[in-house]
């Protein structure tokens, strides 16, 4: 069983609804409810921003601070980590728009965000992800990198530079400089950090499909099957040096065709997770909304279990809203599954009573007027 992380302190100030709100935990799961717009997501997005990027709901960090507030925001917390006992505070100091947030650990600035991987692994399922299948293809690519990121930091920073790499490639296109030295020199930054990104996400979803299968059975969650496809499908058994080749072949001939497109139009940026219901053998995006939800449980929870095997520690869950549509004998299997990670879990919903089945495995808390109590 991984080791537990949990918060056992969370302060906000000037926080979404929240002028000023402390909340003393315990290491059990944490159940948050309270009328439609009480402040319950509000509370999960804090604690989504112990982990790198805008959080759970990608917010531009203006929106979060409190409305009236002259300052941005703060957010403070106490945490029983990977590392021992850590203290982490991060915010943003003015309403700016363009402020980046800053982090400290243990009263020591971060140099990167990425720090915080050190000392928890914070993963979400909210009810904004419910149409992730049957939307875009850029949700589910960022759905899979965040799969990613949770179990590999770096994957983070190379895609961002396989993105500005390919920014200057377009542009350089764009303005009709066919300049092949130049080009070739930006293609083969792009193929070495395309095809890098493509191998962590194939790695992370063997892993991921393997863990599936071993654990077939038990859960009352429907199970996945995943696969890549868009880019290179079917060609990851090869050595990575031979897929860079091939990548900067394909940017190479590519050249006039993407210059014509505006874009490029081969890479790591155009593949899609493709996911079937395993037992139905029936495509994601064909199953009824509350298979898909399903669906989706399981693979968050999948996922995090993965999470708890590869680091030796639970992540800490945030599962907004997950209750809600389901019976009582689902929702009991549920609250035992999530037990069973061996992690600290936040769950939101309208009614007590729905997490009743929970009994002393959870503090139970109360919101309402951006103001929280037991
Ligand atoms: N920057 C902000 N300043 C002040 N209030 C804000 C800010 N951003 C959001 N809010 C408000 O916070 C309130 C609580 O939002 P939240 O999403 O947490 O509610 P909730 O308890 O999850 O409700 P629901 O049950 O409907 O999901 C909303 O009324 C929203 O308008
Ligand atoms: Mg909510």
């Amino acid at each position: 069983m991984p080791r537990k992380v949990s918060l056992s302190l969370l302060k906000l100030t000037d926080f979404r609804n929240y002028a000023v709100a402390a909340l003393e935990l315990d290491d059990r799961h944490v159940v948050l409810t309270g009328d439609n717009g009480a402040g319950k997501t509000n509370l999960m997005e804090a604690v989504s921003f112990l982990s790198p990027g805008r959080g759970l709901r990608r917010a531009a960090y203006a929106d979060v601070t409190r409305v009236g507030a002259t300052n941005g925001f703060s957010i403070f917390t106490r945490i029983d980590g990977m590392q021992g006992d850590v203290e982490i505070g991060t915010g943003v100091d003015t309403t700016d728009e363009t402020a980046a947030r800053r982090l400290r650990i243990n009263g020591t600035t971060a140099k990167t965000a990425d720090e915080l991987t050190d000392h928890l692994r914070v993963l979400w399922l909210t009810p904004a992800m419910d149409g992730l299948f049957t939307g875009g293809s850029s949700d589910r690519r960022r759905f899979l990198d965040r799969l990613v990121l949770s179990l590999d930091p770096a994957h983070g920073r190379r895609a961002s530079d396989f993105e500005r790499a390919m920014r200057g490639r377009n542009k350089l296109l764009s303005e009709g400089r066919f300049d092949p030295a130049w080009l070739s020199g930006i293609e083969e930054q792009m193929a070495s950090l395309g095809i890098a990104m493509a191998l962590a996400r194939q790695e992370m979803l063997g892993l991921l499909s393997r863990l599936i299968e071993e654990s077939g059975e038990e859960t009352p969650f429907p199970s996945a099957s995943l696969k890549l496809s868009g880019f290179l499908d079917d060609q990851f058994d090869r050595a990575a040096v031979d897929l860079e080749d091939q990548y900067s072949g394909m940017l190479r001939d590519g050249r006039y065709r993407d210059a014509a497109a505006g874009r490029t139009l081969d890479g790591p940026h155009r593949a899609d997770l493709l996911v079937r219901h395993r037992e139905k053998e029936m495509e994601a995006e064909r199953c009824s909304t509350g298979e898909q939800k399903a669906l989706l449980v399981g693979l968050v929870l999948a996922h995090a279990r993965l999470v708890g095997n590869l680091t030796g520690h639970a992540p800490i869950l945030l599962l907004d809203e997950i209750a809600a549509h389901l019976d009582e004998g689902r929702r009991a299997a549920l609250f035992d599954l999530v037990d069973g990670l061996g992690g600290q879990a936040f769950m939101t919903g309208t009614d007590r009573a729905m997490f009743s089945a929970l009994g002393d495995r959870a503090q139970f808390l109360t919101v309402a007027h951006g103001g929280i109590s037991l």
